[in-house]
Order: C-alpha cells, then structure tokens, then sequence
C-alpha cells in the first residue's frame, strides 16, 4: 500500500504536486505516506516545497534579478524549495503601466516566463493598491481629479491589459491590496474617493472577466487585529452577496517575534475559511527588530527614524535570537499545518535576509533577519524548525484515523 501511495505521490510530484489552479490542500494520503516513509527512514524531508506538499504550496517573492537569473545564489535556493512564486515589484502598476498610454512589461514578461520555466505557480501582484501607482492615475490631463466614470474606465483598461496579457499563465492574482484601515473601515484612498466603496467589486468583476479561470484574492496587512478582521470578513462577505468571484484572502503575514499569538493567527485563519474562500498566507516575514513606532503597520508609507537601539544586530543575530526566530517560525506553520485543509499557499517574501525589503522598512539600512536563509544563502535554524513542523502533519492525520 505504501509502495503504491508512493508511485502515486512521485506521479502527482511531477506535476507539479498538484492541478494548476487547484490547491493541494490534502488530505493527501499519498503525500502523507510519503512523509511517513522518508521520516521513518530517519531522512530529513529536503526541501520545503516537498516537506509540505500535499498540505500547501510554498512560495517566494522574486526581485528582478532573481528572475533575470543573475542571482546564482538565489536563484539556486528558489528552484530547489518553492513551488510558487510571487514579483515583488515587478506587477504593481507603476511598473507595468507607468505612463497613461503606455504599459511595459519588460519585467513582468520575464517574471512569468521564469515561473513558467520551473514549473512555478505564478501569482500577480497586484493589481489595484494606493500604493506604487503613478499619481497621474486619478487625475486628467489639466490635473483634475478625475470623475468617478473616468477612473473605472481606466481601472477597467489596466486590469482587461494586465491580466487579458497573462491569461492561463498567472494562476492567481491580488486583485484588491490593502483596501482598510486599521479599524476596518474602508481605507480613504482615491480609489475609495472618487470611485466609491464599490470599487472593490468592480476590480473583481473586471479581473473576472480577464481571466475566467484565474484565481482571484483580496489582500492585506494585519488582518490578525480584531477591528480590521471584523472590516475584511464583511467586505468578502458583501463581495461574495453581489456575486463576486473571490477564490482566497491573502494575509499578508509581516509578523513581528512576538505578535500576533498563534491562538489569534489560528482564528483569524478560521474567520475566513469560515466565509468559504481559501487563506494564503501571501507575504511571510518575521521582524525580528525592535521599531521606533509603536505600529507594527506593514503600510510601506509609515516610514520612522532609528536609533541606535533600533539596529542591534549589525554584525550578526545572537544565538538567542535564532532560537527564538526558530520557535517563531515552528509556531506559525503549527497553526498553518492545523489549517491545511484551508489553505492553498504560504509565501515568504524575499529569498535571503539580505534581500528582504525589511532591511530598509519602517527605518531604512537596517540589518534584518526576517527569512529562512541568510545573507550567504544558508539556511538558518528556522529553515529547518519549519521543515520539522511538517511532520506534525503526520501526527494529525495519525490521530485523525482514530489512533
Ligand atoms: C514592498 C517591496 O518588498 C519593496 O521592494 C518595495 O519597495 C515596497 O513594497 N505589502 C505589500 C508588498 O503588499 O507589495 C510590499 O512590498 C510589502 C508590504
């Protein structure tokens, strides 16, 4: 039976370990058995991307010269242990659409054809947000703000072009970024302005349309906080009344060492698979530096001053440190690894500590230490604490068939 289970994981692996567009959020017995056997041969499960699949994808967001390939070091780790990808920069709308009669997608076009060449699940994003987009979007050419009218019809020529360009070939994207504000109330952006609070629908009724088959998320920051859960579980909801497509929530997920707790992380999870929709976890990140704001905001215009208590680890983390970003880190998966059924993917934003956009948010030249691997490309004690928590999937499933 495990021999069988075996060849069938092997054949579902060479497919990239599921159906495109189809999560593998396991049950997957086969998955499972394979686990069993490799840990029951005292092997340590490899890589990420195969430690959990059959449970969730497991991602990354790329720069530029990731998926260039001009990062040998990177680039090596990226092909080895995700099985998703992300653009960090790449998609957003100043740099597809920076002009008003002009896109380029020099960038993006690369970004899915390296995706495309490792076999990657490709996701966009995104495609509405306040921020990194030209300001001449919300005006016309006198400088007027523009009419409500005006606007969508521009919303609606950036979103048929971006996602129509990539259709069948991204497989989800962040339609809506960071639409609240911290006590759940529609964040007053000049979307939110001038279009209306319907502008939401609108961007998913739009990418819809693009691409029918794509998968379609609403994305954001602190979700872990009650006011802003409470703000998004209702926006989905009331998408989801006006017969939105909506496939998933992404919580961004930029945690700090010690917040959110994993009890407040599990039910926030449960509060959205509980509306029928799937939950990524879109952006992982765990700071591990003290910040001179009391926010713990992942709004990338909240920028603060240092201090010289704010970079304490310029010539490395103490070992301390690193066992407690390694606990960090088994924390959460434990939570994600309860949730599997749930989710479809978790996505570390950035490759190495030396590549995360935390080196320079909220305070800039810091030294961060937020991922699984270090600046030199090593994996760090968190790598493998989140390679060891996959193993609780066993242990689940074990007691689930009645042991
Ligand atoms: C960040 C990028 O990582 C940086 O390179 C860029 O300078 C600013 O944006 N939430 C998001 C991401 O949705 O797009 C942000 O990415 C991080 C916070």
């Amino acid at each position: 039976m495990l021999r069988s289970a075996l060849r069938s994981f092997k054949k579902n692996a060479q497919h990239g370990g599921c159906v495109r567009r189809s999560y593998c959020v396991a049950p997957c017995g086969a998955a499972l058995a394979f686990l069993a056997v490799s840990f029951a041969q005292g092997q340590t499960a490899p890589t990420l991307k195969d430690a959990y699949r059959g449970l969730f994808r497991i991602g990354t967001a790329v720069n530029a010269a990731q998926f260039e390939e001009r990062d040998g070091r990177g680039d090596a780790i990226i092909e080895a242990q995700f099985n998703t990808i992300s653009p960090e920069n790449a998609l957003k709308w100043q740099s597809v659409h920076p002009r008003p009669d002009s896109y380029n997608f020099d960038l993006s076009d690369r970004y899915v054809a390296f995706g495309e060449r490792y076999k990657m699940f490709i996701v966009g994003h995104c495609l509405v947000w306040h921020s990194q987009v030209p300001q001449w979007v919300f005006r016309d050419v006198e400088g007027k703000t523009l009419t409500r009218e005006a606007l969508l019809e521009r919303m609606h020529d950036h979103i048929r072009t971006v996602v129509g360009r990539y259709k069948g070939r991204i497989g989800g994207w962040d339609v809506v970024n960071e639409a609240l504000s911290e006590d759940g109330t529609m964040r007053p952006s000049p979307w939110y302005k001038i279009i209306g609070d319907d502008y939401i629908l609108k961007a998913f009724q739009f990418a819809h349309e693009a691409d029918p088959s794509a998968e379609l998320y609403y994305n954001d920051y602190s979700l872990e906080n009650v006011a802003k859960r409470k703000g998004a579980v209702a926006l989905i909801r009331k998408l989801k009344a006006a017969g939105a497509t909506i496939t998933g929530a992404g919580l961004q997920g930029h945690v700090r060492i010690d917040r959110p707790d994993a009890q407040t992380e599990a039910e926030t999870i449960e509060a959205f698979a509980a509306l029928g929709i799937r939950v990524n976890i879109s952006e992982l990140d765990v700071d591990v530096l003290p910040r001179t704001i009391r926010t713990d905001s992942a709004d990338v215009s909240e920028t603060a001053t240092g201090t010289a208590q704010s970079n304490p680890y310029t010539s490395g983390l103490t070992e301390e440190m690193q066992q407690r970003l390694a606990k960090r880190y088994a924390e959460l998966f434990g939570v994600f690894v309860q949730h599997h059924r749930v989710m479809g993917r978790v996505t570390f934003w950035g490759v190495t500590d030396g590549d995360s956009w935390l080196n320079n948010f909220p305070t800039r030249g810091r030294t961060n230490y937020p991922l699984l691997f270090d600046r030199d490309g090593k994996p760090k004690p968190a790598f493998a604490a989140v390679l060891e928590e996959a193993k609780t999937a066993l242990r689940l499933s074990w007691r689930g068939a009645g042991n």
